[in-house]
């Protein structure tokens, strides 16, 4: 089947198959009067209506962009979709003074999730994240990175894997499952954490990667946490486990994760608000994402990430929801978007190839999503609006009108179809 999306103002797209570094970031393409043609799965032309009509027969259907603007799909690299329970009576204690770790060490926090999550059935877990996914697809995330750890046990850890394989045979988003057992150390090794870190290492990651449930692997690197040496330690077979890394560095203290993740040749490094100077330079001469994640900084009020000096330093950065019920309870990468140009100083334009292209490599994906480009797959959206620059500054409302994936219409005005 064939859908031509006729009748855009414009397309703007990043351009390439690799992660764009430096002036390129913000170097997208755009096409004016334009129309985009899907064969299948796949992106057939991008161009005038004129020539389209000139070199194609017509499509089997039609999609009206009525003016619109058309970009790529969003890549979200780094989202905790599966959860239960619920924790905004610790959003009221931070507003009244308290920080996310002080209530993390007072019975909130990660494992205050962990105790809801255990207790949930499979089903409970599936629907709750079911109704999430269809919130990230009429937002316009297309493709989304899906981490477990809120189990911390095994079993928990393994249904939590399952909901997302099991989320995936029902919904268009396309999953990357990632194990995040070493989220945090669960109540009943509370008082011997390195005995969590040798099951993790000897019995839980193993019988994970047995089971084919995850692509990568990540963990918390943080002060009180994990530490350093037991993040390399936790790292170190991922390799022999077939396992890519992401890793949660520098978000609360800077304790050198993002060193750690290049020495590991991690995918990304993610959060990044306290990286140094040196974790940035190691980046920038790296293969490894920097993603960040200005949902968190606003919503826990920290600092944000040094966006322009890990951009001007010729690192490559990527954008996130971190869809938590902690720290960034959103499903939006507009509102992301709004945050990364107002808060951290990218352009319309380097945030819209931060969130597509480039988040794409964090998930090394580069050269199949993130543009709307030839041979690329058909994962595009038609905003309500004309320009790209709706996407933030008509901020707090979701500007995304149609979002099509693999080809096909999945959301129509704003509505999620066959859901
Ligand atoms: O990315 N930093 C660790 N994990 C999440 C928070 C999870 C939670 O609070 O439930 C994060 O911010
Ligand atoms: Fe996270």
């Amino acid at each position: 089947m064939s859908l031509l999306v006729r009748g855009a103002s414009r397309i703007v797209t990043p351009k390439g198959t690799t992660a764009r570094r430096g002036p390129e970031l913000g170097a997208v393409r755009t096409v004016d009067d334009a129309v985009v043609r899907c064969d299948g799965a796949t992106i057939a032309f991008v161009g005038t209506a004129a020539e389209h009509d000139r070199r194609f027969a017509p499509a089997d259907r039609e999609l009206d962009a009525a003016g619109g603007c058309v970009v790529p799909g969003f890549v979200d690299p780094h989202s905790h979709p599966v959860w239960a329970g619920s924790r905004e009576a610790e959003f009221n204690r931070r507003l009244a003074g308290e920080s996310y770790m002080e209530i993390a060490r007072s019975g909130g926090g990660i494992n205050a999730t962990v105790a809801a999550t255990r207790t949930a059935s499979f089903d409970e877990l599936l629907d709750g994240t079911i109704h999430r996914l269809d919130t990230f697809l009429v937002h316009g995330t297309t493709t989304l990175e899906a981490k477990s750890g809120y189990g911390l046990d095994l079993q928990t850890e393994i249904r939590m894997l399952e909901v997302i394989a099991a989320a995936q045979r029902s919904h268009p988003v396309d999953l990357h499952p990632t194990c995040l057992a070493a989220h945090e150390v669960p109540p009943e090794h509370q008082d011997d954490p390195e005995r969590w870190v040798d099951r993790l290492i000897d019995e839980i990651h193993p019988s994970i990667a047995r089971r084919g449930l995850a692509e990568a692997v990540d963990v918390f690197c943080e002060q009180g946490v994990f530490d350093l040496d037991q993040t390399r330690r936790l790292l170190a077979d991922a390799d022999s486990l077939g396992w890519r890394i992401h890793l949660h560095a520098d978000e609360l203290t800077p304790l050198g994760g993002a060193e750690l993740a290049v020495e590991l040749e991690a995918l990304s490094a993610d959060h990044l608000i306290c990286v140094t100077d040196a974790g940035i330079e190691a980046l920038a001469s790296s293969d490894t994402i920097a993603v960040l994640l200005p949902g968190t900084s606003f919503f826990l009020r920290t600092d944000f990430a040094p966006a322009r000096r890990l951009i001007e330093a010729g690192c490559a950065v990527a954008l996130a929801t971190d869809c938590n019920p902690g720290s960034s309870p959103t499903e939006s990468m507009p509102a992301i978007l709004a945050l990364a140009t107002l808060d951290m100083g990218l352009t319309v334009e380097e945030a819209l190839t931060a969130a597509t292209l480039n988040s794409a490599a964090a998930l090394g994906r580069a050269s199949e999503i993130g543009s709307v480009e030839v041979g690329k797959r058909a994962d595009l959206l038609v905003l309500n609006e004309p320009t790209h620059y709706h996407l933030v500054y008509h901020y707090g409302v979701n500007p995304v009108r149609h979002v099509v994936k693999n080809g096909e219409v999945v959301v129509r005005d704003g509505r999620r179809l066959g859901g």
